[in-house]
């Protein structure tokens, strides 16, 4: 099978066809211009699909990664189950290696490395339908929380609210409605007005290209504004809400999220505006103390200096920083919104009490 890029059209942000054993996405690198869908076969594909964030956010890259895991399994040649289970934790760890920052990525590899230990000893056929049926799974689930999420996050806004978001969280980031977008489009649903700050997001404009492009198809009153000019719609009152998703949610609260957030949630403390991180539980890492443990994924300097101009913008040779995510720190967090609920400081006590089971 050929390494190129096999380009088809259709809608859906991650498609598989079980019919034809296909796995399809549609290539974020091309919104809002053209919405198109693109094949991808070998793990070649799939890291360049992950790197160069034609698929992006977090809990997407989770639901791509768990049926990758199933096409890659489906192209093991080891027999053993031993050395199948071997391989397939191999091409997981290169997926994840992909990008750093977003656990849901690691999170939806070791779920489907679970399904796999389990179904080892079974014929392939059932192993590979349980991993199958697995990838499913953690798409549907998402589904589910992103509903329960956005139900949640609208309890926070009153009709004719403003509220700012920084990046993308919205349906092309997850599975459906999305995290931060969630209840404002949920609010559309429902005929309730609010009014909406999208940053563009430099350097990848994730803003501007895919949030302003979701909530505009959604008749949603959005206003594009660039990174810098988030306090001056704070400073005239526009801003009753900051909404923004999450890639890591540390123990203590702490929150990982695209370049820039943290600045936002310093100014809405500034003004007084009150700062609500949305997100799934997946992407909550006990695992993490806090935000200092978080490794920040750092990009290709081109995104800064020449990425979407016609000419570069900079001196060829200038030193650049290009770091994806930057980490919020819990202070500024008014609440964290999950599936399971609005959590509230300390999070020290209220993260710990998502994980008990009692629901
Ligand atoms: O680099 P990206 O575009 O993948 O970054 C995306 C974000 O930072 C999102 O806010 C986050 O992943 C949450 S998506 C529900």
């Amino acid at each position: 099978m050929s390494d190129e890029i096999q380009l088809v059209t259709h809608v859906e942000n991650i498609r598989y066809d079980k019919e034809g054993e296909a796995l399809f996405i549609i290539d974020q690198t091309l919104l809002p211009g053209e919405e198109r869908e693109i094949q991808t076969c070998s793990l070649e594909q799939m890291l360049d699909a992950i790197g160069k964030l034609r698929i992006r956010g977090a809990p997407a890259i989770g639901i791509y990664a768990g049926f990758c895991m199933y096409v890659l399994a489906r192209q093991i040649q080891e027999t053993e189950p031993a050395a199948f289970y071997a391989r397939l934790e191999e091409l997981g760890d290169a997926l994840v290696a992909c990008r750093p920052t977003a656990v849901n990525l690691s999170w939806a590899v070791k779920k489907q490395l679970g399904t796999a230990r389990e179904h080892l000893q079974e014929d392939r056929p059932r192993l590979l339908e349980a991993l199958y049926q697995g990838a499913v799974e953690i798409q549907r689930d998402d589904q589910d929380k992103c509903t329960r999420i956005s139900e949640y996050g609208l309890t926070l806004l009153q009709e004719g609210d403003g509220v700012l978001t920084h990046c993308n969280a919205g349906p092309l980031a997850t599975s459906h409605y999305g995290t931060a977008p969630g209840p404002l489009l949920l609010a559309a649903e429902r005929g309730m007005k609010l009014r909406v700050f999208a940053d563009e997001t430099r350097p990848l404009l994730q803003g501007a290209r895919l949030t302003a492009y979701e909530l505009q198809r959604a008749g949603v009153d959005v206003t594009l504004i660039c990174d810098n000019m988030a306090s001056i719609v704070m400073k005239n009152g526009w801003v009753q809400a900051c909404f923004v998703g999450c890639d890591r949610v540390a123990a203590n609260g702490d929150a990982a999220n695209k370049i820039g957030t943290s600045g936002v949630a310093i100014l809405a403390k500034h003004y007084g505006i009150p700062f609500y991180v949305l997100g799934p539980t997946s992407t909550i890492d006990m695992a993490c103390r806090s935000g200092e443990q978080i490794r920040i994924e750092e990009r290709d300097p081109e995104e800064i200096k020449r990425l979407w101009y016609e000419k570069p913008m900079a001196p060829a040779d200038v030193k650049c920083y290009n770091p994806a995510f930057d980490v919020t720190d819990h202070s500024l967090i008014t609440a964290i919104v999950t599936e399971k609920g609005i959590c509230r400081p300390p999070y020290t006590a209220s993260l710990p009490a998502l994980f008990d089971n009692k629901e």
